[in-house]
């Protein structure tokens, strides 16, 4: 075999990392402060009553969030062609409507099975963990069944979503196979224990896909399991036990909160949470809320305690200071408090002292807005500061943020930050330039 021959498979398992980290482009698009926010899951939901297994099936696609990958915008529900991210090109999500030639009409209970349990194609094709069987592979024959017989009652829609924009080798789906050997495994005996909660998380409800740590080839480092990831240049921090930079200060009751309307008193959800909540976890039932929260409490973290006699340089948290009293009081106070639940507060802020500070960088960057759900229609909104806050000063005001008022976490570099920018901002305009 020529050294070429031989180095594929690794650039190609270097590559399929990329399109691990694949996340949906965001719809953008938030329902005006008001309406009602009603993905398209519930607006079929029939007004006579159905079939049990159909009612589940709906349910468990809703735990799974099938729609906010398989919907794109101003498409038809579940028509697919969602482009997803990669840095290497994009790939789309499938049509899962009834249509016999475009979408999953023709395929059989154990074809559905196939592509859940083992990422398998109805032709036998592997299908790209993009599509997360990595944890779909923990759902019950009974759960795909009721699955499989919710979608059989979606309208069929003529609609074949844009062949993948993947370069050589990448776009040889046997190249999968490389990836499953290393980490992918078949569960062999899925069930719904130990705990109902355990069986969403790791399972459907797929959490670790963005906030478990991931090997340099993609996959999920298994035994840090929901310590902290980053997915699509967002840090999703750790929900676990962590009392700083997790949930170990959260009760099941505000986790259930945050899932539920989007936000609590101690944090709003946006970036690629603000779809989680959306199209999933704003939709699931209370008692399955609860049993997440309980099962996320009770995970244990191994990232060691935080090195609380760090202290950055105090120059710099000076700097931080004048611009957060200038640019960021008005919203989070002096005193960082802010208005819990409308605007959340930083002091114990686990995003805020994420020990990857991408989000914190992003959010300065880029502005953001919590997610608007049925409970909490109206979305508060973070504004932009890249377009007048230099790399410098984000670094300054993000170091400050996450070490005041008993935070503790590492400091920010400008270098971090000119990177960030050149992935998710526009290049700084300052014709009245800020010292
Ligand atoms: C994180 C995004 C994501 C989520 C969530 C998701 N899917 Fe997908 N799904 C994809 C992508 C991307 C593909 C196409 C993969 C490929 O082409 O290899 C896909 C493909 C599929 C396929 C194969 C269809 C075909 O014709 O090849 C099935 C079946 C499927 N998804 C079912 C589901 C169900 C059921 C759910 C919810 C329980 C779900 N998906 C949730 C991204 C997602
Ligand atoms: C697509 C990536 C993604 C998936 C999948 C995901 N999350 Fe998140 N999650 C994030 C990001 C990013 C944040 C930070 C959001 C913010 O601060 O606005 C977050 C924040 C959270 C928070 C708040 C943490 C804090 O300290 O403020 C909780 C709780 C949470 N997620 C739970 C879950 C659960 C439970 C699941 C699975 C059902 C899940 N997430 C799935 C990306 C994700
Ligand atoms: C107009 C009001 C407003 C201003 C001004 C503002 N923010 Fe925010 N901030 C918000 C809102 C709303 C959120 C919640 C975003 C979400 O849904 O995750 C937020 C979230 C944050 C978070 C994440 C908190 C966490 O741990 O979940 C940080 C850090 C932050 N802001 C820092 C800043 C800094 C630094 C500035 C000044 C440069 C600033 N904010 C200015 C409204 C504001």
């Amino acid at each position: 075999m020529s050294p070429a021959r031989r180095a594929l498979p690794l650039v190609g398992l270097v590559g399929l990392a990329a399109i691990l980290v694949a996340r949906p482009l965001p719809s953008g698009a938030q329902p005006p402060p008001g309406a009602t926010v009603t993905p398209g899951a519930l607006q079929t939901a029939p007004a006579t009553p159905e079939d049990p297994q159909v009612a589940q099936g709906r349910y468990l696609a809703v735990v799974g969030d099938c729609e906010g990958c398989h919907d794109r915008p101003g498409g038809t529900p579940y028509a697919g062609g969602l482009p997803l991210r990669t840095p290497f090109g994009t790939i789309y999500s499938a049509n899962l409507t009834q249509d016999r030639e475009t979408g999953i009409g023709a395929w059989t209970a154990d074809d559905f099975w196939n592509a859940m349990h083992k990422g398998v194609r109805r032709d036998g094709a592997k299908l790209y963990p993009a599509f997360p069987y990595p944890y779909f592979t923990h759902i019950t024959r009974a759960e795909s069944d009721a699955l499989y017989a919710y979608f059989r009652t979606i309208a069929p829609v003529s609609y074949r979503p844009p062949a993948n924009k993947l370069p050589f080798p990448l776009n040889l789906r046997f190249m999968v196979g490389f990836w499953n050997a290393l980490y992918f495994k078949v569960d062999d005996h899925p069930s719904t224990g130990p705990s109902p909660g355990r069986h969403i998380v790791e399972g459907l409800g797929h959490c670790g896909a963005c906030h478990t740590p991931k090997t340099f080839l993609g996959g999920d480092k298994n035994d840090h399991a929901l310590e902290g990831g980053q997915l699509d240049n967002w840090a999703a921090p750790a929900i676990n036990s962590d009392v700083r930079r997790g949930l170990g200060s959260w009760s099941s009751a505000e986790i259930a909160e945050y899932l539920k309307t989007g936000r609590n008193a101690r944090a709003n959800a946006s970036a690629s949470m603000a779809d989680v909540v959306r199209y999933s976890t704003s939709l699931m039932n209370d008692a399955d809320l609860a049993a997440i929260g309980d099962d996320l409490r009770g995970r244990p973290s191994h990232a060691g305690p935080v090195n609380t006699s760090l202290k950055p340089d105090p120059k710099l948290m000076a700097r931080g200071e004048a611009i957060y009293v200038d640019e960021c009081a008005t919203c989070h106070a002096v005193d960082g408090k802010a208005q819990p639940g409308l605007f959340p507060p930083l002091p114990g802020a686990g995003v805020t002292q994420s020990t990857d500070p991408t989000t914190v960088i992003r959010f300065i960057l880029s502005g953001t807005q919590t997610v608007a759900t049925n409970a909490r229609p109206t979305p508060f909104a973070m504004p932009s500061f890249g377009w007048k806050l230099t790399d410098d000063e984000v670094a300054a005001v993000a170091t400050y943020v996450r070490n005041s008022w008993g935070n503790v976490a590492p400091a920010v570099g400008p270098s971090e930050v000119g990177k960030l920018r050149g992935k998710v901002g526009k290049p700084i305009q300052k014709p009245s330039a800020r010292v």
